[in-house]
């Protein structure tokens, strides 16, 4: 990956010039954006632009944002996904209250947008990032911003997640077809609960779950982690939940999209000497990635037949193993657990955290508060610490049965890989103590004997003296 990223590097330097057009980045409330003489806006170091296309072999027209120096129309953006004009008779306005109108035929509104507030002399302005933005024409706060509407692409800069404060969510959504941009089935974005993870659904069922953050990635992804074209950030508190990257080698040029045909989520990058995107990373990577597949209590393994083996101390529900179709239906305790039994606690290492639907998370709670809290609560099966960094901190607990666990490739993330510990019958601990004694005496009789038998001689020689 370094020998692929910094050949991309240099390959993508050549690209490291800037156009200056004469070409508009902005409109003010007495201009306007249209079809049918072809008008654009151009961000002033010409990398995006913002017009109407059509996609594919469709003749529809939409408003979008795509790149304006690469060959072809990779559209990054669109406004009116699920309306489009029929004909060449679009025109986008900016009205003096500052909301943004997209009207075709007949004066008919396809898309609109509204400003947070009433402005003044607003101005709609495409910015380099590929965002575009309304703003108060001396201010710098935005009113309204595409980025806070994604379609099927991330780009650098823009939050995936959610703005607690006014409910916003920002979501993305691929496109239903190449000729169709209005939302497809798959989408992705955070579940908002107390520890929130992304989650790509298909509909309304989960289809790939990230796992937690665990301070350094997100225990399901460790893929998603910063190479040095670009990093990532995620702030999760009271306010925002989201997740971000941002390019280090600002000439390079990346964008992530959710492609329904595939069920991905592709990371492309372009490769300048090819003239070519080129995809550099792609999720769900392989079977134990599909959620849930193992059932509750599974531990989903790449290279063990069937894939689907069971956490340490249980075992699988149905007999039949080898049936696919059978194991949604997972594994269950190997000795049944009653609340009125003493419990101890499993460590296990190398697995992706589960599903965190029913979970709670304390940050500043100490391991040894939370194992305290976890054991006292007939419902909280298994606990860990929530931040792997700096040897640990944290306090995660799972209520309920543990579901979407699987383990990760050996990897260097080893190293701060997050243990997780998992209720158990305290009986299973009295049997490897009963064990430990047996060993322990075996141990003391052969230490006795071996006396015995150097003792013995020596006692009966110095009789003899
Ligand atoms: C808006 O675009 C014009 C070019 O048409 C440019 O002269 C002006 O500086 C731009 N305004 C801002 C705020 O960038
Ligand atoms: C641009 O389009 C608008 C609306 O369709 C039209 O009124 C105007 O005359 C056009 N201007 C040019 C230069 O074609
Ligand atoms: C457009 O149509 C051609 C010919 O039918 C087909 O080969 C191609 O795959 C289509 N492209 C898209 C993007 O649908
Ligand atoms: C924008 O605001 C106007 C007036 O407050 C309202 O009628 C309209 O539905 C709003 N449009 C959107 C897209 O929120
Ligand atoms: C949430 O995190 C963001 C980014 O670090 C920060 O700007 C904001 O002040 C935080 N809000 C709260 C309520 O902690
Ligand atoms: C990521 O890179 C950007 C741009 O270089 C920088 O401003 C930011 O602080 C970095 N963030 C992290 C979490 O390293
Ligand atoms: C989806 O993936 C296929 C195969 O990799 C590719 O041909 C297609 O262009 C991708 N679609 C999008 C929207 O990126
Ligand atoms: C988190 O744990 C700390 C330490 O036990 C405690 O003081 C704090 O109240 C807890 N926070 C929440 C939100 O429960
Ligand atoms: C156990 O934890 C759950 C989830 O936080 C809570 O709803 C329940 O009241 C707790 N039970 C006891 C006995 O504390």
């Amino acid at each position: 990956m370094e020998i692929f990223t910094s050949a991309l590097l240099s390959s993508s330097l050549l690209l490291l010039y800037f156009v200056f057009t004469d070409a508009a980045d902005n409109i003010t409330q007495s201009q306007f954006i249209s079809d049918s003489n072809g008008t654009t806006l151009i961000s002033k170091d010409g990398r995006f632009a913002l017009g109407f296309f059509s996609p594919g072999n469709s003749t529809n027209r939409y408003l979008g944002i795509w790149y304006n120096k690469l060959p072809g129309t990779t559209v990054v953006w669109v406004a009116n996904r699920g309306t489009p004009i029929t004909d060449s008779s679009g025109v986008l306005l900016v009205k003096s209250s500052g909301s943004l109108v997209l009207v075709g035929q007949n004066l008919i509104v396809a898309w609109s947008a509204n400003s947070t507030k009433k402005a003044r002399n607003p101005i709609l302005q495409l910015l380099d990032s590929g965002n575009l933005v309304l703003r108060e024409e001396n201010e710098g706060n935005y009113l309204w911003q595409s980025f806070d509407y994604p379609s099927d692409t991330w780009l650098a800069g823009m939050k995936l997640g959610w703005d607690l404060r006014i409910g916003l969510e920002r979501r993305l959504t691929a496109w239903r077809s190449p000729d169709d941009p209005s939302p497809g089935e798959l989408s992705w974005g955070f579940e908002v609960h107390n520890y929130p993870e992304l989650v790509m659904k298909k509909g309304s069922k989960n289809f790939f779950r990230s796992g937690p953050w665990n301070g350094n990635f997100f225990s399901g992804m460790p893929e998603l982690q910063a190479t040095p074209l670009y990093n990532f950030t995620f702030v999760s508190n009271n306010s925002e939940v989201y997740f971000m990257f941002e390019m280090i080698e600002k000439s390079a040029i990346t964008r992530a999209v959710l492609n329904q045909s595939q069920s991905e989520y592709q990371r492309y990058m372009w490769v300048e000497d090819k003239k070519e995107w080129s995809i550099f990373l792609y999720l769900p990577k392989d079977k134990c990635d599909s959620y849930n597949l193992c059932g509750p209590y599974g531990n989903c393994i790449m290279g063990e037949s069937p894939v689907c083996q069971c956490v340490q101390g249980f075992k699988h529900k149905s007999l039949q193993t080898w049936n696919p179709e059978e194991w949604y239906k997972g594994c269950e305790r190997s000795k049944p657990l009653s609340c009125l039994d003493k419990t101890g606690f499993d460590k296990l290492s190398g697995l992706k955290m589960p599903d965190t639907t029913f979970s709670l998370l304390n940050e500043t709670m100490s391991l040894n508060e939370c194992k305290f809290r976890c054991l006292n609560n007939c419902t909280c099966i298994a606990y860990s610490n929530s931040d792997t960094r700096n040897g640990g901190s944290g306090c995660a607990m799972w209520f309920g049965k543990l579901i979407d666990i699987r383990q990760m490739a050996a990897n260097k993330e080893d190293a701060n890989s997050q243990n997780i510990y998992i209720r158990m019958p305290a009986s299973e601990q009295a049997v490897k103590n009963k064990q430990k004694m047996k060993v322990i005496l075996i141990a003391v009789v052969a230490i006795a004997v071996v006396f015995g038998v150097l003792l013995i001689p020596y006692c009966i020689r110095r009789r003899k003296t």
